[in-house]
């Protein structure tokens, strides 16, 4: 079966794609340089499995170790390209980092298959709407300017991408617009890793139920919505999973719409965050200690995707809810205080 190049494959989202591309008879490959992973995950991996899958640590930024590895493993036919840094607020504080790791990496992985051709997949993100003008976001709405280096890089990396496919005609390109993955894969073996005190709303959560922290802060609840607090999509990071095999599968099979392509990933709901709360409390049996403060600086209002593109021509659709989303999420963190993986 097809060997599928799976970059940050021992972080969150694509550990889990490693699994369903395993699942869905693929031989995944790994490339990680663990900058935000744990070699651990190689394990965890197995434990669901049966396999290890291949893994070679380096820093896709680095010319000659990516041309080496590919001149090695003729054999892939797509690659999915997680790698990347992903934390918003230490990317206003250190853009550089942001623009060189992510840009280079993608260009120099690019540059590899100059001469042949291949299918690839991209991580993007929901954050290139911004505060959308309709909900639901359909793939047709306009990008924004992006309020973060971070997001920058999701739309820059887009047109980066755009061009290539246009340009070369070799490069077969989907690019994934996810809204909020959460959760955790149902054995509670791998999910969620984050690095210090979480940013996001789910690992926050998580943590102060099982007294990692004091409280949660919800960050205002006079926004213009029904409840006043901040409206997303979240969707559980089995189906995103899910959702990369499936743009495999249609680049594989030719994609009608041409040489690149986008879609969002979502559930198509929108949760607020007090509604994210009563549905932790509902699935855990936990009480969680929450106070309401300030508002986030930069914070979208409310956002929830158009899916319906992904669910026609990628013949994709989130199957598991908000209960899944929560109760993986808190069977993953319990395991961890259990097994910890540090
Ligand atoms: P993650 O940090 O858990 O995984 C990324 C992996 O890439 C890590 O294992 C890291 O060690 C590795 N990596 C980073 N730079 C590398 C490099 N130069 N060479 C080799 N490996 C490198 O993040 P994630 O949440 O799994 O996100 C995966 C992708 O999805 C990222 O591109 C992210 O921007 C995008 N994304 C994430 C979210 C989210 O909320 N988690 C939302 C939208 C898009
Ligand atoms: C969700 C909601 C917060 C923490 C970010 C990135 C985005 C994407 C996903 C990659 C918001 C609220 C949060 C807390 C809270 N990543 N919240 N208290 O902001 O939608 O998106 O991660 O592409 O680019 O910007 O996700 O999980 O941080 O927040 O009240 O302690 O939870 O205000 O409404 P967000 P999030």
């Amino acid at each position: 079966m097809s060997k599928i190049l799976v970059t940050g494959g021992t972080g969150y989202i694509g550990s889990h794609t490693v699994v369903e591309l395993h699942k869905a008879g693929y031989t995944p490959v790994i490339v990680d340089n663990l900058s935000n992973s744990n070699i651990q995950i190689l394990d965890q991996i197995e434990k669901i499995i049966g396999v290890k899958p291949q893994f070679q640590e380096f820093d896709l930024c680095d010319v000659e170790k990516t041309a080496q590895f590919i001149s090695e493993n003729p054999d892939i036919t797509g690659i999915i390209h997680f790698a990347a840094s992903k934390a918003v607020g230490e990317s206003v504080v250190d853009p550089l980092k942001y623009y060189h790791n992510n840009f280079f990496s993608l260009i120099n992985l690019l540059n590899q298959y100059r001469e042949k051709p291949i299918n690839f997949v991209f991580s993007s993100s929901c954050t290139v709407y911004g505060e959308p003008d309709n909900l639901p976001v359909t793939e047709s709405a306009p990008v924004k300017k992006s309020t973060s280096p971070y997001g920058n890089t999701k739309q820059i990396a887009e047109e980066i991408l755009e061009e290539t496919a246009k340009a070369y005609g070799n490069y077969n390109v989907v690019a994934l617009r996810y809204f909020n993955p959460v959760g955790a894969h149902e054995s509670a073996l791998i999910g969620e890793l984050p690095n210090g005190v979480p940013q996001n709303l789910l690992p926050f959560i998580t943590q102060t139920a099982i007294g990692k922290r004091e409280k949660l802060t919800v960050y205002g609840n006079d926004y213009d919505t029904p409840d006043g607090s901040c409206i997303r999509d979240y969707i559980h990071v089995v189906d995103l999973a899910k959702a990369h095999v499936a743009a495999i599968q249609l680049l594989e099979k030719g994609n009608p719409n041409g040489k690149y392509d986008v879609f969002n990933i979502g559930t198509g709901n929108g949760y607020s965050v007090l509604e994210a709360i009563a549905a932790f409390e509902n699935a855990s049996g936990q009480k969680l200690n929450y106070v309401v403060g300030p508002r986030r600086d930069g914070d979208v209002v409310q956002v929830w995707g158009d899916v319906s593109k992904a669910q026609k021509e990628l013949g994709w659709d989130a199957k598991l809810g908000i209960d899944e989303m929560m109760s993986s999420a808190w069977k993953w963190e319990k395991y961890l205080q259990e097994n910890p993986i540090a």
